[in-house]
C-alpha cells in the first residue's frame, strides 16, 4: 500500500496561517501548535483526501468473511458452564428489551462488547509492568479488540440514534459490568475469556437475525455508512448488509481469540507463553 502524506515542511508552514484551501475561498483555520505537532496529512490511494482521524488506512482492513460462524466451545467443567450460563441469563433482558430492533441492540452491544478488550488488556499491561515481562502480543491484541468494537460502534450509531433512556442505560450497565469484568478478569482471566468467547456466539447469532430482518424487508437495505466503506475496504456501493457480513466475521474473529486465551488458562499455563493472534485488524 502506498498512500501519500504531505512533506513536514508544509505542514510546519501551515501550522499558524489559515489554510485556503482549493477554488471555493473558504478558509479553514487549523489549530496553531507551539509544540511541533504538524497535522497530519493523508491521503487514499486515488490522492481523495483521509477524513478520518480516529483510525489511517494502515489500519483498515478486509474482514476473513471465510472465518467458521458455526463452531462453539461445548462447555466442560464447572467454570466453563457458569460462563454459557452467565450470557445465556444476560441474554434474556436483551431480548425483551430490544425485541427485533436489531440496529439499535447492536449498537447497545457494541458499548459493552468494547470493555472486555480495554480491562483484560490493561490489566496484562500492568503486569507486565510490575513483573518485568513480556506479554507475548496479548495486550495489543486485547487492546485491538476492543477498539474493532468500537468502530462496530462508531459504524452502527451512524444508522441507530440512541434515546435518552438508553444513553443512560449504557452509562449504568458501563458502570456495572467494567467494574464486575476488571474484577472478575483478576480472579479468574480463565472465566473472563470464556464469558467473552460465549459472548461472541451470542453475537454471532443477532447478527445472523438482523441479516434475516434485512432479507426479509423488515429492516431497510441502506448505504454503508461512510466510515465503515473505509474501515473495512468495502466497494463504494456496499449497504448495511455487507456492514453487517463483515461486523459478525469480526466477532467470530473474538469470539476464537478468547476461547483460546481461555484454554491456555486451563492448560495451567500463561498467556505469554502462546504467541498472541496479532495482525487480523
Ligand atoms: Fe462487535
Ligand atoms: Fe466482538
Amino acid at each position: 500500500m502506498s498512500f501519500g502524506e504531505n512533506d513536514q515542511q508544509k505542514a510546519e508552514m501551515k501550522q499558524t496561517q489559515p489554510v485556503v484551501e482549493g477554488g471555493d475561498k473558504e478558509e479553514k483555520k487549523e489549530i496553531a501548535s507551539y509544540w511541533g505537532v504538524p497535522p497530519s496529512r493523508v491521503t487514499k490511494e486515488d490522492g481523495a483526501e483521509w477524513k478520518w482521524n480516529c483510525f489511517r488506512p494502515w489500519e483498515t482492513y478486509y474482514a476473513d468473511l471465510s472465518i467458521d460462524l458455526k463452531k462453539h466451545h461445548v462447555p466442560a467443567t464447572f467454570l466453563d458452564k457458569m460462563a454459557y450460563w452467565t450470557v445465556k441469563a444476560l441474554r434474556l433482558p436483551t431480548d425483551l428489551f430490544f425485541q427485533r430492533r436489531y440496529g439499535c441492540r447492536a449498537m447497545m452491544l457494541e458499548t459493552v462488547a468494547a470493555v472486555p478488550g480495554m480491562v483484560g488488556g490493561m490489566l496484562l499491561h500492568c503486569k507486565s509492568l510490575r513483573r518485568f515481562e513480556h506479554s507475548g502480543g496479548w495486550i495489543k491484541t486485547l487492546l485491538d479488540e476492543a477498539e474493532n468494537e468500537r468502530m462496530h460502534l462508531m459504524t452502527f450509531m451512524e444508522v441507530a440514534k440512541p434515546r435518552w433512556y438508553e444513553r443512560a442505560l449504557v452509562i449504568t450497565v458501563q458502570g456495572v459490568f467494567l467494574n464486575a469484568y476488571f474484577l472478575g478478569y483478576i480472579i479468574s482471566p480463565k472465566f473472563a475469556h470464556r464469558m467473552v468467547g460465549y459472548l461472541e456466539e451470542e453475537a454471532i447469532h443477532s447478527y445472523t437475525e438482523f441479516l434475516k430482518e434485512l432479507d426479509k424487508g423488515n429492516i431497510e437495505n441502506v448505504p454503508a455508512p461512510a466510515i465503515a466503506v473505509d474501515y473495512w475496504r468495502l466497494p463504494p456501493n456496499a449497504t448495511l448488509r455487507d456492514v453487517v457480513m463483515v461486523v459478525r466475521a469480526d466477532e467470530a474473529h473474538h469470539r476464537d481469540v478468547n476461547h483460546f486465551a481461555s484454554d491456555i488458562h486451563y492448560q495451567g499455563r500463561e498467556l505469554k507463553e502462546a504467541p498472541a493472534p496479532i495482525g487480523y485488524h
